[in-house]
């Protein structure tokens, strides 16, 4: 098994072919999930104490495991937040695997997390984040959400000097992805819940009279999306910004999805106050055309994370018998929830670097172009209604008269043939369609795809 012989050489071949194969469809199958049940009359059992041996268990995987999954990047997978790795990202992929990099501490992975921070200080400077900016890839924005809660509590704690209050709390609006739920669950913190105004945005004006309405003890930090999930919306950050300053509050901007965005020249003035947050997150397997799965987490101030995450053991003082300084010698482990951990943020390094930062911002405004093309032909037809222009890449539209079963029988249709897929929602308590692209290959066609079929 680690020796590398004939068939380690063969076995190779075929894999490299096999991804090759994968990576050369254009696009590749929409495929989609079948029941466990029916994938075990298939596959039968493939662990046992002989093995199945290496050739059986990759055709298995080929035709019958890897067509079970949903391709996320088909230009009609327009359900939750799709992907839509470049080239570059998915074939430099293999190569972060083959290399075997310990990604947590710079004594394991210190040529890859140099250049990962190369791609941190890229996002860092687009967001207008000064020179005390850092952070680390983690595995998802979840993940990169309750670290940078973490920290922001733990700034809070050390204010309050182990005055604790009752209960810790984090204002957020319901448009926000549930991950700040989560992320509060988790760390045993209550939600104070921030009103939208009619565009779905949490604003300078309405946080402020909320806070000053509500019990704000333990109130430590105010989460905003910068592209909510269900619809892209941004909220107001510069006037969050200010009250947040205001009170001392932790400023959170919840990128994964929407962040490209300020990449943009058509959409960046969307994202002005970004700068004064002191922390954000952005998923490049959503809209930074990477391989699942990363989340740039990044602090304002570095230091924040570290005083929140840094820790150590007997086992692992060897790392560094001496204080370093972090500017040299960098751990991502002291900046997140996590230790041992994949060098997740190469794959869009290698892309960048290879393709240029102009490379991405024309395919982020490409998508933007596509999401507009497809209102526009929406207001063209009479049986479709527009509910709001597009934010960012997220349409969502009504086929007049349809309720929600409509919308989920049509897209059982659609995903079962593997036309297409997307999923419904409801804005306002009315049952609505919801397209999303990530993809700049995604064209108008293919939303006319769903359109036609909505006739
Ligand atoms: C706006 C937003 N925030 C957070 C998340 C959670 O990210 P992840 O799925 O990488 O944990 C998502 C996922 O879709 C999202 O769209």
């Amino acid at each position: 098994m680690h020796g590398f012989d004939d068939d380690t050489e063969k076995l190779a071949q075929e894999i490299v072919e096999l991804a090759l194969e994968r990576i050369r469809m254009s696009p590749p199958p929409l495929d989609g999930p079948r029941k466990a049940s029916v994938l075990q009359g298939i596959v039968g059992e493939t662990i046992s104490s002989t093995g199945i041996g290496a050739e059986k268990a990759l055709q298995l995987f080929f035709n019958v495991l890897a067509r079970s999954c949903t391709t996320l990047s088909h230009p009609r997978n327009f359900a939750a937040v799709p992907s839509a790795p470049t080239n570059e990202s998915v074939l430099f992929d293999l190569m972060v695997s083959a290399a075997s990099i310990f990604g947590g501490a710079w004594a394991g992975g210190a040529g890859a997390i140099f250049a990962e921070n190369q791609v941190l200080r890229w996002l860092a400077d687009e967001a207008g984040f000064p020179e005390t900016a850092g952070g680390t890839f983690v595995q998802g924005g979840t993940l990169g959400i309750l670290s940078a809660l973490v920290a922001g509590r733990t700034k809070a704690q050390a204010a309050r000097q182990g005055d604790a209050p009752k209960v810790w709390k984090i204002a957020v609006s319901a448009e926000a992805h549930f991950a700040t739920a989560e992320s509060a669950r988790v760390m045993g913190c209550e939600i104070l819940e921030l009103p939208v105004d009619a565009n779905h945005r949490v604003t300078g004006e309405l946080l402020r009279e909320t806070l000053s309405a509500a019990d704000t003890d333990g109130l430590f930090a105010v989460v905003a999306s910068a592209g909510t999930t269900n619809l892209g919306a941004i909220d107001d950050l510069d006037g969050i910004a200010q009250v947040c300053e205001e009170r001392g509050l932790w400023f959170h901007v919840d990128g994964a999805y929407g962040f490209p965005g300020i990449l943009a020249p058509s959409t960046r003035h969307l994202f002005m106050g970004i700068a004064r947050a002191d922390s954000f997150v952005v998923d490049p397997h959503k809209w930074l055309f990477s391989p699942y799965d990363a989340c740039a987490l990044v602090y304002r101030d570095i230091e924040d994370g570290s005083r929140a995450h840094a820790y150590s053991d007997v086992y692992i003082t060897a790392l560094h018998p001496e204080p370093v300084d972090p500017r040299e010698e960098f751990d991502p482990k002291n900046y997140a929830v996590q230790l041992s951990r994949r060098a997740r943020g190469l794959p869009l390094w290698f892309s960048l670097a290879a393709n240029g930062t102009a490379a991405y911002a024309n395919a982020v405004e490409k998508t933007l172009g596509v999401a507009r093309s497809a209102a526009e032909e929406i207001r063209r037809r009479d049986y479709l209604e527009l509910l709001m222009d597009p934010t960012l890449t997220v349409i969502v539209f009504k086929r007049i008269g349809w309720q929600m079963k409509d919308y989920l029988a049509l897209n059982k249709r659609l995903f079962t043939s593997e036309i297409a897929w997307f999923m419904p929602t409801v804005v306002d308590g009315e049952p609505v369609a919801r397209l999303i692209t990530v993809n700049p290959g995604t064209t108008l066609g293919d939303f006319n795809t769903v359109f036609d079929a909505m006739r």
